[in-house]
């Protein structure tokens, strides 16, 4: 098994569509833990002792939150500028995270084709999330493709159902160690349901 750590972002929680309802089928395991970082830090005042208590506790990291401005909310570039701390996370004597796997589980209101070369959007979600890749390697993480739910808006009933049902799959897949069985060389764009 692996250890699944779901750093959750999302500002507006009590408005949302789609995340509370992948929240709600969340596979209760004790391979998996939810970690909500507005609920934690309202304040931005995040607890970086605790943040690296967790990531070291766990073998996979999920960046899972809506796309906002083409990124993620702003609390998770906080917690990025403030965990990742030289020494701990990179540089000569940063290894901290070395080996874990780091992932994204993204909700875009965009629709899949607005989302590549020519696109209304011009560039993939994994071409948007490339300083997270980067960060990624430079603290010696493996990165796989982001995992993404696109045209939020126009999602019904029956298919906020079907997300969230591929949704537990996915995170079912991740702590049974499914990323294990990604070619190193996997380029693809996006993480398909398992
Ligand atoms: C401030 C803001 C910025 C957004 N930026 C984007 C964006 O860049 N690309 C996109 O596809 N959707 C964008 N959206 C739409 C959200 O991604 C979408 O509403 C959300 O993923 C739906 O999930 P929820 O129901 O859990 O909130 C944005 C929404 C807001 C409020």
């Amino acid at each position: 098994m692996a250890r699944v750590l779901i750093l959750f972002t999302h500002p507006a929680l009590q408005k949302s569509r789609v995340h509370a309802r992948l929240l709600a089928r969340l596979p209760q395991s004790d391979a998996v833990t939810l970690h909500d970082l507005y609920e934690a830090y309202p304040d931005f005042l995040i607890d970086v002792g605790h943040e690296q208590s967790l990531l070291e506790a766990h073998d996979v990291v999920v960046f899972q939150h809506p796309f906002y401005w083409y990124s993620t909310p702003p609390l998770l570039k906080q917690w990025m500028d403030l965990v990742l701390e030289h020494g701990w996370a990179y540089g000569s004597k940063g290894t901290a995270l070395h080996g874990k796997w780091l992932t994204s589980v993204v909700t875009a209101g965009g629709g899949g084709d607005a989302y590549r070369t020519g696109g209304y959007n011009r560039f993939t979600v994994r071409d948007f999330l490339k300083p997270i890749e980067q960060t990624a390697a430079l603290c010696g993480m493996r990165y796989a493709p982001p995992w993404v739910v696109f045209g939020t808006h126009r999602l019904r009933p029956e298919d906020l159902d079907r997300v969230a049902i591929e949704y537990a799959r996915l995170i079912e897949w991740l702590a049974a160690d499914g990323l294990e069985t990604l070619e190193p060389s996997t380029d693809v764009d996006l993480l398909e349901t398992p």
